[in-house]
C-alpha cells in the first residue's frame, strides 16, 4: 500500500487532458466482444478496471490486438456466440464489468460462466441483476444469494418490462444488453435517469433503442456493428483537479476534451449552483419529444477557476447524474458559506467502499463539520479544513478525494492507500503535480 503526501497548495495553473472515461471504455470492449466485424477503439482507458473488461471478453473468444497510439482492435464473437471459459472470468474491482457483462452471458444458450474478483467486489451485490436476468428465463446462482462468485447458466432470453427500484446505468445496461438477444422487445424503467453511455453505443451500432421519460426499451436484433469508437475523457477523473482549482485560491485552469453528456455532468451544474466558476458548453437534457439517443458522446473544454462557494442541497433527481462525484460534493461543503446537503443517495453505501461512511470518516478527521445521513450527508461550511491523513480503503474515489483535500487545506494531508487510484487514474498524482505551484 502506497502512501502519498499532499501539501497546501499556492494555485493550480495550465491545462489537463483528463483520461479515457472508464465507463465509456468498459462499453467499448463489451459491445467491441459483442459485435460481428471488428471494432477499432480509439482512446481506450488503460487503467486496472477496464483491462479486467479486455482480458475478460478475451476469456469468452473475443480477439484483442493492441495497435498504436493506445488504439484496440477488438474481433468480437457476435451477439450468441460467446465461448464457455475454461476457467472463471476475473473482473477484478469492476463493478461495471461485472453488471454488465452478465446481460450478454445470460443469452449464451447451453453455456456457463463463472464470474469473481477481489475482496472488494466480493462485498458488492449482484442481486439486482440476477432479478431481472431471472425474470427473463437465465440462471443465476450466487455466493449467499447475492454476491460473487457467481455462476450463470445461458438460456434463450424472453422480453420484459422491468421497474429498477433504484437508478442505476449498471442494472439498466445489464438488461439492455440481454434484451438484444431476447425474444421480443424489452423494456427498463427507472426511479431517475442515469447515465446513458450504453443506450448511445447501441444506437451507434445499429439497434433500436428508444427512451419515454425514464423508461428505455430496444428491439432484439441480429447483429451489432460499429466500425469506430472514440473514447471521450472522464468527466469524473477530471472532477478532482475541477474542484482543486475550485477550492485553491488563485487558481485556474482548462480541463481539455472533456465528456460533457448531460449524464454525466450532474456535479459540473451543483458546482456552478454553489457559485463555482466552470465554464463550457455543457450538453442539456433531452426534449420530452427527443425519444432516440445521440448515437455520439459530446466534447468540449472547460475552463475553471477559484471562487467563493455557497452550500446547497443535492435531491435524489440528481444522485445518479453525480454519483461519483458526491464525495467532491462533500469537500466544497465544507468550505461553502452555510450547509450543504446530500439526500437520496444510499447507493453511496454499495460502491468500492461505503462512501457515505468513508467520507463522513475521512472528512471529519481532517477538521470538516460533516454528519452522515441514512441517505446522504450533512456538512456545515467552516472555511476550509486543517488536513491531517486519510485511508482509501482501497478505493479509488476515495484516494483522489484525499489528494484534492491536502491541496485545499491548511496542513496539508497524507493519503495511505494512493495507489488505489490506477483502478481509473494511473497517472493522477503526476497529473496533478503539472498543475501545482
Ligand atoms: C457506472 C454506473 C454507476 C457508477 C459507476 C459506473 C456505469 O453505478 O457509480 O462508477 O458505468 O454504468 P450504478 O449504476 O450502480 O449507480
Amino acid at each position: 500500500m502506497s502512501t502519498a503526501r499532499f501539501a497546501p497548495s499556492a494555485g493550480l495553473h495550465g491545462a489537463l487532458t483528463p483520461p479515457p472515461d472508464k465507463s465509456i471504455s468498459h462499453r467499448a470492449a463489451l459491445l467491441a466482444g459483442m459485435a460481428s466485424e471488428p471494432v477499432c477503439v480509439r482512446n481506450y482507458l488503460d487503467a486496472a478496471d477496464t483491462n479486467s473488461t479486455l482480458a475478460a471478453v478475451a476469456a469468452v473468444g473475443a480477439l484483442v490486438e493492441d495497435r498504436a497510439d493506445g488504439e484496440k482492435l477488438i474481433r468480437g464473437t457476435g451477439l450468441r456466440n460467446a465461448h464457455e471459459p475454461a476457467s472463471t472470468i476475473d473482473v477484478g474491482n469492476a463493478g461495471t464489468l461485472m453488471r454488465l457483462m452478465p446481460g450478454w452471458l445470460a443469452a449464451q444458450e447451453g453455456r456457463t460462466f463463472t464470474l469473481d474478483g477481489d475482496d472488494s467486489i466480493r462485498r458488492r451485490p449482484v442481486d439486482r441483476i440476477a432479478a431481472p436476468l431471472r425474470a427473463m428465463g437465465a440462471e443465476l446462482e450466487a455466493t449467499d444469494g447475492r454476491l460473487p462468485p457467481f455462476r450463470i447458466a445461458g438460456r434463450r432470453l424472453h422480453a420484459i418490462d422491468y421497474d429498477l427500484p433504484v437508478a442505476s446505468a449498471q442494472v439498466k445496461s445489464c438488461v439492455l444488453l440481454a434484451g438484444l438477444a431476447a425474444d421480443g422487445v424489452t423494456s427498463v424503467t427507472e426511479p431517475e435517469a442515469s447515465r446513458d453511455h450504453t443506450e448511445r453505443m447501441l444506437t451507434a451500432a445499429g439497434a433500436d433503442v428508444r427512451r419515454t421519460g425514464t423508461t428505455v426499451s430496444v428491439h432484439n436484433l441480429d447483429e451489432l456493428v460499429l466500425e469506430e469508437i472514440v473514447v471521450p475523457a472522464d468527466p469524473s477523473s477530471a472532477a478532482f483537479a475541477i474542484a482543486a482549482a475550485v477550492l485553491v485560491p488563485k487558481s485556474r485552469i482548462v480541463v481539455r476534451d472533456c465528456g460533457v453528456n448531460w449524464t454525466r455532468v450532474g456535479f459540473l451544474r451543483i458546482l456552478q449552483r454553489m457559485g463555482g466558476i466552470v465554464l463550457g458548453d455543457l450538453e442539456e437534457p433531452p426534449g420530452p419529444d427527443e425519444t432516440r439517443f445521440p448515437d455520439r458522446e459530446p466534447v468540449c473544454d472547460l475552463d475553471v477557476a477559484h471562487g467563493p462557494l455557497t452550500g446547497t442541497t443535492v435531491t435524489a433527481e440528481e444522485v445518479p447524474l453525480a454519483i461519483d462525484e458526491l464525495p467532491l460534493v462533500a469537500l466544497l461543503g465544507a468550505f461553502a458559506e452555510g450547509e450543504t446537503v446530500v439526500t437520496g443517495a444510499h447507493e453511496l453505501r454499495v460502491k468500492e467502499s461505503d462512501r457515505i461512511a468513508t467520507v463522513v470518516d475521512g472528512l471529519s478527521a481532517m477538521g470538516a463539520d460533516i454528519e452522515a445521513t441514512d441517505d446522504g450527508f450533512v456538512v456545515r461550511g467552516t472555511g476550509g479544513i486543517a488536513g491531517g491523513e486519510i485511508d482509501s480503503h482501497g478505493d479509488h474515489r476515495l484516494a483522489m478525494l484525499g489528494a484534492v483535500a491536502g491541496l485545499a487545506s491548511r496542513d496539508g494531508v497524507t493519503v495511505h492507500g494512493m495507489d488505489a487510484a490506477a483502478v481509473s487514474y494511473p497517472e493522477f498524482t503526476e497529473d496533478l503535480a503539472t498543475l501545482v505551484t
